[in-house]
């Protein structure tokens, strides 16, 4: 019965075991329950390759760092992780989820002297985005971001995002755009781009904004194939005003928005900068699955 909340996932990890994912268990005093005291990654995993995995790996280190969490494993270790992970998973496309707490101690909320960081992982099948979300576009709502001041630390001390994400639920929008002064930060798990006079914004990382790694990679992308484009802050007014406006995650690439609140965006549809930096995305991820067919032969 429990059993079944646990169907799409293939395989978990603690501390240097792997177990099945019902027997996936940890101290009720971890830091990670206890006080959300704990950084997070969520890695795409296509072609049994996982996708821009230095990357991830070196924000998960530099969130690591940046709490004063030791880093748990070197790149060799999660490699070894993620190989176990994939023993017995199928073709399909999956993600990895790693979670890195600062361990278990007794509650303080001073750091302990001595903690192990308590290392969870475990991978899941991906469902493919939605056909109908990349060919219409989703709606968003823009809420107002009363988010902490270090956003660009993915911690999993999520109850700001998963509150806000609720609320664009409710609202019967996919996602919340969230606005700070006046200016667009970024989504509750998204980043997001707007076209403005024909070239692409987003905003510049910083400490109000998870530097994704889709947004970077969009960026990358726009840059060596000659999309115009600006790392450069807007408002919420400049966003609904814009030409298109997308949002970017791992889980859901490269995504058009169709309507902002009670406003039409792009004529309801996605635009050509979308379907040209979509079309650039899926480009790099077959070439992704491709290289990853050749390591393996
Ligand atoms: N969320 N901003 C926030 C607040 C996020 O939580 C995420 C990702 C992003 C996009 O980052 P990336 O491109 O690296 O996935 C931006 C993940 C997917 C999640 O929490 O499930």
């Amino acid at each position: 019965m429990m059993n079944e909340l646990f169907n799409d996932v293939v395989s978990a990890y603690i501390n240097g075991e792997f177990v099945a994912p019902e027997d996936a268990r940890i101290s009720a005093f971890d830091r990670g329950l206890i006080f959300g005291d704990g950084i997070y990654e969520v890695v795409p995993i296509y072609g049994g390759q996982a996708f821009r995995w230095d990357e991830h790996l070196a924000r998960l280190n530099n969130n690591l760092d940046v709490v004063g969490i030791r880093q748990p494993y070197t790149r060799q270790d999660w490699a070894k992780v993620l190989v176990g992970l994939l023993s017995r998973a199928t073709e399909q496309d999956h993600y990895l989820y790693i979670q890195v707490t600062r361990g278990v101690a007794p509650r303080n909320h001073v750091f302990p002297d001595s903690a192990e960081p308590t290392v969870f992982a475990y991978v899941q099948k991906l469902a493919p985005v939605a056909e109908s979300a990349v060919t219409q576009g989703v709606k968003v709502v823009t809420i107002p971001d009363f988010r902490w001041h270090r956003c660009d630390i993915k911690t999993t001390s999520l109850i700001a995002n998963v509150w806000l994400r609720q609320q664009a639920k409710e609202q019967g929008a996919a996602e919340a755009v969230l606005v700070r002064d006046g200016v667009v930060t970024e989504g509750a798990a998204t980043n997001v781009f707007a076209v403005m006079n024909g070239i692409v914004r987003t905003a510049p990382q910083g400490p109000n904004l998870l530097p994704g790694i889709t947004r970077d990679l969009v960026v990358e992308l726009m840059a060596r194939h000659g999309v115009s484009y600006e790392e450069r802050a807007f408002t919420e007014q400049q966003m609904i005003d814009a030409e298109e406006v997308w949002i970017t995650s791992s889980t859901n690439e490269v995504m058009p928005v169709s309507r902002i609140n009670d406003n039409v965006v792009s004529e309801g549809r996605p635009g050509p900068a979308f379907q040209r930096v979509y079309d650039l995305y899926q480009q790099y991820k077959a070439q992704c699955r491709t290289d990853a067919k050749q390591n393996v032969g």
